[in-house]
């Protein structure tokens, strides 16, 4: 017998694609996000949008989003098959592998992380030193200003570095800084039109000069990384493995006589790059974001700072144990990171398998933007969605209160698998900055002169800006 069996799709509803372009005469590359809020506002919570000839179906606002990547969550739990991550990683790694081979990085990358103290003292300890040293390089520009962007860049990414290597480097390393350099330039790119041009029409085979660079920078990541790699085979020492590339490199000697596995080099390298450039940029970015943020609102800074006064001994950098007694310090970590939605669209999903979901039957493969900034800007969740306003983590009492629609690091199968390490990094850099330090924006520049517009990327980040980091003993 021959059992055709052919999927009957139904899409949700959306604008009239045109030949060759689809949609893109409605979305605006360089910002996309903004033009899929906009048809939101038109076609509703679930909709299509054709990117040329790619298809891609679009979830806005808290519910939606929840009730597929968190209630459905097998249906949606498929990260897409973007063209030019694809060419970067071959499919290896963390963030861009599907299946099988997917699961076993994740399982293998948790286990680790928390082997090597995602969540547990001794990494607040770690953290600790690095916001010291970080304190240490701030107070040298003895409140003169300067670009926050390189070296709290240099400071969060050797958080993630003691991790996987088990060392940091010095803020001046001149290799540190070239491979913190290609990273940024990366996120950047990423997010660029040429390259998202490539997305929507690979057959095409055209690399613009944007995608070429991206290449070229991961085969520059790749060769330092294959060095290091080289020199912890060397020193491997399996009763004392210094980070996740060690715990890696014993794996991958276990199962060598397995037929297949996934501990390859090609997964070694690409898990390492996810973390090392995920962990360093979001977190980074967001700190940025926060001393804007203050900087812009000096109230809500003097605030901070008294509700510390009253909790913190003299001399002491906050600890995460003393996160419950400051209410107001959550609320605006929160509220940061709220307002400043580093990833408007989410990382793309895609359906394993055709999917049954609101009326309508999505085909297996298709692309599916969680569109995050609509969660995080959703009216029916949040009283003033467009001001920065920490209250909307705030009851009447001043308690700290979670919100269900607080979604930055997405949800479901493949939410952000540093969500944990993210949080501890916000909270013990942010306040441990305003511990010691007030920030202004610099002489001549008035606090509604700072711009709060995003630099567009594959993350929202602020436009470039300097401040002055003036320390509270100065000030006394
Ligand atoms: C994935 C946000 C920090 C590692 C993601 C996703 C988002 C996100 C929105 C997509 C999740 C999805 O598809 O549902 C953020 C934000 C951060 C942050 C806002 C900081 C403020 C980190 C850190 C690490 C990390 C510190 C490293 C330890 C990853 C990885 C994935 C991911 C490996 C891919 C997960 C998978 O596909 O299974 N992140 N992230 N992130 N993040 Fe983060």
């Amino acid at each position: 017998f021959s059992s055709s069996k052919k999927s009957v799709c139904n899409f949700p509803p959306g604008p009239r694609p045109l030949p060759l372009i689809g949609n893109l005469n409605v979305v605006d590359l360089k910002k996309p996000f903004q033009s899929l809020t906009e048809l939101s506002k038109i076609y509703g919570n679930i909709f299509t949008v054709h990117f040329g000839p790619r298809k891609v179906v679009v979830l806005a606002g808290y519910e939606t989003i929840k009730d597929a990547l968190s209630n459905h969550a097998e249906e949606f739990g498929e990260r897409a098959e973007i063209p030019i991550f694809r060419k970067m990683t071959q499919g290896n790694g963390i963030a861009f592998s599907h299946g099988e081979l997917w699961k076993t990085m994740r399982r293998f990358t948790l286990s680790t992380l928390r082997d090597f103290g995602m969540g547990k003292r001794t990494l607040e300890i770690r953290i600790l030193e690095e916001v010291n040293s970080l304190i240490k390089y701030f107070e040298s520009y003895h409140g003169k200003p300067f670009d926050t962007k390189m070296i709290l860049n240099n400071a969060v990414s050797n958080v993630i570095c003691s991790i996987l290597f088990g060392e940091r480097f010095e803020y001046d390393d001149p290799v540190f800084l070239t491979l913190l350099k290609l990273i940024n330039q990366n996120t950047k790119l990423l997010g660029s039109p040429m390259v998202q041009l490539y997305n929507f029409y690979p057959s095409l085979g055209f690399l613009s000069g944007a995608s070429k660079t991206v290449l070229q920078n991961i085969s520059e990541l790749n060769a330092f990384l294959q060095k290091l790699f080289q020199e912890h085979q060397e020193e491997l020492n399996e009763d004392d493995l210094t980070g996740f590339v060690d715990a890696f490199l014993v794996k991958q000697k276990q199962e060598s006589k397995k037929p297949h596995t996934a501990f390859s080099n090609g997964n070694l390298t690409f898990s390492t790059l996810d973390l090392f450039a995920a962990g360093t940029e979001t977190t980074s970015t967001t700190v940025r974001w926060g001393l804007l943020l203050m900087m812009k609102y000096p109230e809500i800074q003097r605030k901070i700072q008294e509700e510390m006064n009253h909790v913190i001994e003299p001399g002491e950098l906050p600890r995460l144990e003393d996160r419950k007694k400051m209410p107001y310090t959550e609320a605006v970590i929160h509220e940061i990171q709220r307002f400043a939605n580093i990833v408007p669209m989410g990382v793309s999903r895609s359906t394993p398998s055709d999917v049954n979901f609101r009326g309508y039957v999505i085909p297996k493969g298709t692309e599916i933007i969680p569109l995050l900034t609509s969660a995080l800007n959703d009216e029916l969740h949040w009283k003033t969605p467009a001001q920065f306003n920490p209250s909307h983590f705030l009851d009447a009492n001043g308690n700290f209160i979670r919100r269900e629609a607080f979604i930055p690091f997405s949800i479901g199968r493949r939410a952000c698998l540093g969500e944990g390490l993210a949080k501890m990094e916000l909270f013990l850099f942010f306040s441990g900055l305003l511990r010691k330090f007030v920030f202004h924006p610099p002489p001549g520049v008035d606090k509604s002169d700072l711009d709060l517009t995003a630099d567009v990327g594959f993350t929202l980040t602020p436009m470039p800006h300097l401040v002055c980091a003036v320390p509270f003993c100065l000030l006394c």
